[in-house]
């Protein structure tokens, strides 16, 4: 009840970026946090898994080390572990103070990597989202879309190179992470849109501004 009525008196934006591994999201981030500071909102950029001090440690243990080391059921669940600390401990009160919410992955992520693409029933995600973390939605999302080529090309060459668990797991996989998420932008069509990231990141940060203003104008 409590929660819902936090809810209920939304006032801030929450904007959530998803899309296969080296697409550009923590650049896109970054970008768009600059010109919304620029223009005198508040800002916080956040990321899943992460987010919070707790989460950040158990993010080492999700991304890093054996491919296997997790089932696609168990990761489920630590991720919405860490998700529901990270909606009640940062997102939810950044919303209520009327910040606009940059999140690096949300519940999306978790409908393809582990349910559409891990075969964990869908069902059960939604039931424990709907259960554990308010069914609390992204207000837009971006999906950056880009060949999984071109992307993990993009990841080798960064120095965090530690952080290769799912990278690791070859370009079929990657190739139905990318298909999943398609999947998942044609269903929500109205909430998830689809950017093409095989360009500048100036142009595609252009095209993000364009939809994030037509937002906060409607939300004003
Ligand atoms: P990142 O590389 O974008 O920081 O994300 C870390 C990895 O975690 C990425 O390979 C996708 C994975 N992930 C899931 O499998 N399920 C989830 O729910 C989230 C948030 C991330």
């Amino acid at each position: 009840m409590q929660i819902n009525k936090t809810l209920n008196s939304r006032k801030g934006v929450f904007i959530s970026f998803e899309g296969g591994e080296g697409v550009g999201k923590s650049t896109q981030i970054d970008l768009l946090r600059k010109d919304l500071i620029n223009s005198k909102f508040n800002v916080v950029s956040t990321r899943e898994p992460g987010g919070t001090k707790e989460a950040e440690e158990l993010r080492k243990f999700l991304v890093t080390g054996d491919e296997k080391a997790w089932d696609p059921f168990s990761e489920s669940l630590i991720f919405n572990a860490i998700r529901r600390e990270h909606v009640n401990k940062i997102i939810l009160p950044a919303i209520k103070n009327g910040s606009v919410v940059l999140c690096d992955r949300f519940i999306d992520s978790t409908i393809v990597y582990q349910g559409l693409v891990g075969e964990v029933s869908e069902k059960d995600l939604l039931e424990l989202h709907k259960k554990y973390c308010y069914n609390l939605y992204p207000d837009l999302t971006f999906f950056l879309n880009l060949p999984p080529q071109k992307g993990l090309k993009r990841t080798l060459k960064r120095k965090n190179i530690v952080e290769n668990r799912f990278e690791n797991l070859g370009l079929n996989y990657h190739q139905k992470i990318l298909n999943g998420f398609d999947t998942l932008q044609k269903r929500n069509p109205n909430r998830i849109i689809k950017i093409n990231a095989d360009n500048t990141k100036e142009f595609i940060s252009n095209e993000i501004s364009s939809y994030v203003k037509k937002l906060l104008t409607i939300n004003d």
